[in-house]
């Protein structure tokens, strides 16, 4: 079975076909094929499939219910049934494909709006057809309703969209926050935006844009743009700036100072859609994620999600927080919808070096992967060992 429990995909018979999503999936291509500095590779615009995705916060549905959502352009519906078990099913319906969203839901049977074909949602396994008579061979049972692996953690329900090109894959765990002890804050925050996966991604891992973008007296302002040098080591799936002492010119690090003890910062991007930011200061810590989903080819969801015991007894910590990291999106939701604007003419787009290494290596990553997945080889990790890049920002 594919419901919370499920370890694995299967796809014999008529379950195989109800999972199967459409390969490749593919959001608007990017314009890179202009740029000599990038050659482009089949991954460009590619969503990929094969990985866990944050669909909706936990906090949105309340009880046995469900909502609808939609990731990678598949719509689903996902939700909680009476037992508490997270689903998630394609919202159709595998008799003429009405969305599943308009029918009714007892907390453990959906029936379908348009002719009641009842689902189990934790197997999505069809339980009547109501139409049918003794003499129909139809077999019920063997129906289902496109269904997917869906978990809840760190505050969010995760669905795993399975690669069709990979067999019976064994499903890691969904991934999760790391923190450093039991006595912290969390937060959540989302932010949809125009964008393609790719430039999505990207800016979110651009280390050039801080002081255009993000200029706030808390934060950096153009002035203070100096040259940076850090150090990026490979990681499975990604690669990692090594922990290194934050920016100077961050009024946010510099409150840290009041700890007395050196802060380091260590930020990580893994596929397909993840950063990790740690920052860490004596006993004290901040960890967060912000992953970077697509809706549909060319609309993302900024999923950001924060722990941290720094300034724990400080009041109205959290909504403090929040008012600046809501800031903080804003600035890229608005500079992603400009750049949408822009894009809708596909000019010729460039990649340079030291300062756009990292979307470079994202493009190798994606493109390494896929051609592992392709092969049944190991993936070839594009990045070789430690590499110090340089940019000012
Ligand atoms: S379309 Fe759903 S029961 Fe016919
Ligand atoms: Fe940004």
């Amino acid at each position: 079975m594919l419901g919370g429990r499920g370890r694995r995909v299967h796809r014999a018979g008529t379950r195989a076909r109800a999972a199967t999503l459409p390969l490749p999936v593919r959001a608007a291509q990017t314009g890179y094929n202009h740029c000599v500095e990038h050659e482009a590779t089949t991954a460009d615009g590619q969503m990929l499939l094969g990985f866990w995705y944050p669909a909706l916060q936990s906090a949105q549905v309340r009880g046995a219910k469900f909502r609808k959502t939609r990731l990678l352009d598949v719509p689903l519906i996902v939700g909680r049934n009476a037992s508490g078990q997270p689903f998630a099913l394609r919202d159709s319906c595998p008799h003429r494909g009405m969305p599943l969203s308009y029918g009714r839901f007892d907390g453990q049977q959906l029936e379908c709006s348009y002719h009641g074909w009842t689902f189990d949602v934790a197997s999505g396994r069809c339980t009547a057809i109501p139409s049918r008579t003794d003499r129909d061979k139809i077999r019920t049972e063997r129906i289902f309703c496109a269904h997917f692996p869906c978990q809840e953690q760190d505050g969010y329900f995760w669905v795993y969209l399975p690669d069709p090109a990979v067999r019976n894959p064994e499903l890691p765990p969904p991934p999760r926050l790391p923190v450093f002890g039991d006595r912290y804050r969390l937060t959540r925050l989302a932010c949809e935006m125009p964008t393609t996966i790719d430039h999505g991604i990207i800016g979110l891992m651009d280390p050039a844009h801080g002081p255009f973008v993000h200029q706030a007296w808390w934060w950096r302002s153009r002035r203070s743009i100096h040259e940076k040098e850090k150090i990026f080591e490979p990681v499975p799936n990604g690669f990692r700036i090594r922990a290194h002492s934050p920016s100077a010119n961050s009024a946010a690090y510099k409150l840290l100072g009041v700890y007395g003890e050196p802060v380091t910062t260590q930020i990580e991007f893994v596929l397909p859609n993840q950063r990790f930011e740690q920052i860490r200061c004596g006993a004290k810590w901040f960890s967060s994620r912000a992953t970077v989903t697509p809706l549909t080819s060319t609309q993302c969801r900024i999923d950001f999600c924060a722990a941290w015991n720094v300034f724990r007894r400080v009041p109205l910590m959290v909504p403090i927080f929040r008012f600046f990291a809501r800031r903080f999106l804003e600035q890229d939701r608005r500079v992603m919808e400009q750049q949408a604007e822009g894009l809708k003419d596909h000019p010729p787009l460039m990649l340079i070096d030291d300062a756009d290494r990292p979307a470079k290596w994202y493009f190798q990553l994606k493109a390494a992967l896929l051609e592992s997945r392709r092969t049944g080889q190991p993936m070839r990790h594009p990045i070789p060992g430690p590499v110090t890049l340089r940019w000012r920002s």
